[in-house]
């Protein structure tokens, strides 16, 4: 199983990095995550998108297409959705051939605040709705106070977070397995 990590946030010491890394851990065996770097994504633009995806565009597209699945663990800004992460996905959103359609997707947010990004969680799965991505729905992962969870080299130290990040990876794995004789059958 072919799975794509999408980190929301571009900071070297992302907590949401190292979540992103935990899942990774968690991952049954045969299941091997990739973390995608899409920071070269441009601002979303209709008319240079008329002239041509850019390449950096077009990689990213292509590893979803390509991918199992995709797992997303991203900060939440301003009660919402990082603006470099949405625009990256307005950009992979265009098209009859976008490649999120039916495609499993697990999220998870870390926030160093108490919360943990409930928010970001509901905007993000709204939108990933539209796209009818196929989001699991539960267990929903939201790790407050993310900053106390984890050492300086990123190493997930709590045994509860850890323990709820298997738990969505077991169902992910099911979740994609569930996806893909659907779609067989359809
Ligand atoms: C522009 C901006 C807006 C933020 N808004 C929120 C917010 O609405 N809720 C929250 O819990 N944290 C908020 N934060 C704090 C982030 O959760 C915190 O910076 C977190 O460490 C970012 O994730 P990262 O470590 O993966 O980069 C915000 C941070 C920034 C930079």
């Amino acid at each position: 199983m072919d799975i794509v990590g999408i980190c929301g946030s571009l900071r070297g010491q992302s907590i949401n990095r190292m979540l992103l890394n935990l899942a990774g851990d968690c991952l049954p065996a045969g299941a091997t995550l990739h973390v995608c770097d899409w920071h070269e994504v441009p601002p979303f633009n209709a008319d240079v998108m008329a002239q041509g995806l850019p390449a950096s565009v077009s990689a990213l597209r292509e590893r979803i297409r390509q991918a199992d699945a995709v797992i997303i663990a991203t900060p939440e800004y301003n009660f919402s959705i990082p603006g470099m992460l949405k625009n990256a996905i307005d950009w992979v959103s265009r098209g009859d051939d976008q490649p999120l359609l039916n495609k499993p997707v697990a999220i998870l947010s870390a926030t160093p605040g108490p919360l943990g990004g409930a928010r970001v969680q509901y905007d993000l799965r709204k939108v990933l709705l539209f796209m009818n991505a196929a989001v699991l729905v539960k267990p929903e992962i939201f790790v407050g106070f993310a900053n106390q969870k984890f050492d300086a080299g990123g190493q997930c130290t709590d045994a509860t977070t850890r323990g709820f990040v298997q738990a969505q990876m077991d169902a992910l794995a099911v979740h994609v397995r569930r996806q893909q004789q659907l779609l067989k059958l359809a």
